[in-house]
């Protein structure tokens, strides 16, 4: 049965990197696990107050996890930590208390940037604070990628053969890992 991903990219920019690789991965899952992309950039700051009159971008996107069967999150590294739009999202995730959307989620993390590190710093506090969180996050294969422009197509497929095959095989471990944990 093909999985349900709520995907959170860490960037806002057009033309992000991130997104194109996310792009990239949802190729390479071929039909196996459906992305919805989570539209975190709309959610407020988290505020608790918020709760009496709730806005419909934290209602759709509280929905959107109930019916997810995994999540994956694409980001940057900004100096040397995560971008802030994904702690914001995390956080509206965990409440209302005892209501905890993440809470068992089979999780994958990834990202790219132009630096040879390829965001490692960026998504090892983001596996920390998702653990934190209850997500079941896979810790290998880790993927850091360093963003070759040149080795993606403009439909998202990827060119060069050694960057998709790395891709293609931290997929399937998604895949199988939200088969055992799911
Ligand atoms: C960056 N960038 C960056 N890159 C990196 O490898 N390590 C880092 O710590 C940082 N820090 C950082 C902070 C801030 C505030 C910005 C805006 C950028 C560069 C970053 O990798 C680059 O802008 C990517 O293109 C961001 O990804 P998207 O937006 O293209 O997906």
């Amino acid at each position: 049965m093909v999985k349900s991903v709520a995907v959170m990219v860490g960037s806002l920019r057009r033309d992000s990197i991130n997104r194109r690789l996310a792009r990239a991965l949802e190729k390479l899952a071929d039909g196996r696990l459906q992305f919805h992309e989570l539209h975190i950039g709309e959610l407020p700051h988290y505020n608790d107050d918020l709760w009496d009159n709730l806005p419909e971008s934290v209602a759709r996107f509280k929905d959107r996890m109930d019916h997810s069967d995994a999540v994956l999150a694409v980001t940057p590294e900004y100096n040397r930590g995560y971008p802030g739009l994904i702690k914001n999202a995390l956080d509206w995730g965990t409440r209302p208390y005892g209501q905890n959307s993440w809470a068992n989620k089979p999780a994958a993390i990834t990202g790219t940037s132009s630096g040879v590190i390829g965001t490692a710093v960026g998504q090892s506090h983001l596996k920390s604070d998702m653990l934190n969180m209850g997500m079941i996050v896979m810790t290998r294969p880790e993927a850091y990628i360093q963003f070759k422009p040149e080795a993606y197509a403009a439909d998202g497929s990827v060119t060069d053969d050694s960057i998709r095959k790395f891709l293609t095989e931290f997929m399937d471990s998604f895949v199988t890992w939200i088969d055992k944990h799911g």
